[in-house]
């Protein structure tokens, strides 16, 4: 158990999704803080430069042409906060600001999390093993279920392994180098759309407050709106948990501080914090320049695309510590920053504790190890493909 440990399987979370671009990026990142790579953009690996950019949404838009907005307006229509920009955009984020309360979250995320640590305990006493990435999923797709306003119990309802399923498929369409999809694709993406908005458009219709979609339609969301909200929370929201929250188990079980946090919680949010720094589930934000300017000095034309390199920029600060305070210019730079900065945070944060304090939880009844774990390989988004829990001996 050492850090050295835990840095050394991130490295192989980072390469076993992008072997070649990941040591690119680092390295580029490392040479000079913004660079223009021909046929690729201009590369910001720098933390204070990155957050410039992003704040400055008047220059930098996210649905131009080479950004990542636009790949999604022909699967889940033209209102979907990722690939909306200036007043439309700001209007809708505006309408969406008391979305998520401490109440509204602990409404979607509890019964999710009650289920997560019924499969935990079910698991580890009986075959004494658990895959905490299939629980992880599992956690996802019931947090989806309540999104889409169809909880548990709902007769006919997908189980939350497919409803999962269904979103992951969306959100696997996107590819760094895949300016837009193709009509099959986009077909695709349709079809798991539909299914998926068939029972939210009920629970808009009925109007029903205590559902996630009544409460869209409360806010003042026309259907078409609340259904491209569901859209984006669904694609954006799951493939990002279920990377990080294994990555985090890891992090801190290989550096010996799950013992630390069961003795005393009170260091549970610094260490997600790190882990998140260390981690950055969102390794790339693309922007597309519309005026021409400079960025920290490198001249920008109208029409350039930006690749803003978070994974550099927040992993370039040091080694996993999570007693160091994270510096100003990176705070919470994994969610984003500026206009576009995720509005699921309340919810991630929410899923990512529940799911933490479960298995503190049990580690405190019965100390388990990680047992094996695989990587996923050639994927957007870096992770574990599994990572299996057991009870120590
Ligand atoms: C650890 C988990 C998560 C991370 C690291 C993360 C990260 C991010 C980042 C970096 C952005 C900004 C992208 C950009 O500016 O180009 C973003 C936006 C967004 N996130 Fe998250 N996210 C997470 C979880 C979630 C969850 C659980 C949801 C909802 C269920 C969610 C919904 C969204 C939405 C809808 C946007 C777009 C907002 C807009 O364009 O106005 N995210 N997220």
């Amino acid at each position: 158990m050492s850090v050295a440990t835990a840095e050394r399987w991130e490295r192989r979370v980072h390469l076993g999704a992008h072997p070649l671009l990941y040591p690119t990026i680092r390295s580029l990142g490392a040479v000079k803080p913004v660079m223009r790579i021909p046929g690729l953009g201009v590369l910001v690996s720098e933390a204070r430069l990155v957050r410039d950019v992003l704040l400055d949404g008047e220059r930098f838009v996210k649905n131009g042409p080479s950004a990542s907005g636009g790949l999604w307006t022909p699967v889940v229509g033209p209102k979907a906060l990722v690939n909306m920009d200036g007043a439309e955009h700001r209007e809708l984020r505006r309408k969406l600001a008391d979305l998520f309360t401490p109440a509204s979250v602990a409404e979607i995320v509890q019964p999710a999390s009650v289920a997560l640590k019924a499969r935990v305990e079910h698991d580890l006493d009986g075959p004494g093993r658990v895959d905490l990435v299939d629980c992880v999923k599992e956690l996802a797709g019931g947090v989806i279920s309540r999104l889409l306003g169809v909880p548990e119990h709902t007769p006919g309802r997908l189980p939350n392994k497919e409803l999962f399923d269904l979103g992951s498929s969306i959100s696997s369409l996107v590819r760094l180098g895949r300016p837009t999809l193709t009509p099959e694709q986009a077909a695709k993406g349709r079809a798991a759309v539909e299914v998926l908005a068939g029972p939210a458009r009920s629970a808009y219709r009925d109007g029903d407050p205590a559902t996630f979609p009544g409460r869209l339609r409360g806010l003042g969301m026309s259907e078409d709106e609340a259904m491209g909200i569901i859209s984006a929370f669904v694609m954006v929201g799951t493939e990002t948990l279920v990377s990080f929250v294994p990555r985090l188990v890891a992090l801190l079980a290989d550096t010996g501080r799950i013992e630390e946090l069961v003795a005393d919680r009170s260091g549970m949010g610094a260490a997600v914090n790190e882990s998140l720094r260390f981690t950055v589930p969102s390794p790339m934000m693309l922007r597309n320049a519309v005026a021409p300017g400079n960025i920290g000095g490198t001249v920008v034309r109208s029409g350039d695309r930006i690749l803003l390199s978070t994974i550099h920029a927040a992993k370039s600060l040091g080694g996993f510590n999570p007693g160091e305070p994270i510096p100003a210019q990176a705070r919470q730079l994994w969610f984003g920053a500026g206009p576009h900065f995720c509005i699921g945070m309340p919810l991630a944060m929410a899923e990512i504790t529940a799911t933490l304090e479960v298995l503190l939880d049990r580690f405190a009844q019965r100390p388990w190890v990680i047992a094996s774990r695989v990587v996923s390989t050639r994927v957007l988004i870096p992770g574990y493909r599994k990572l299996e829990l057991a009870n120590a001996l």
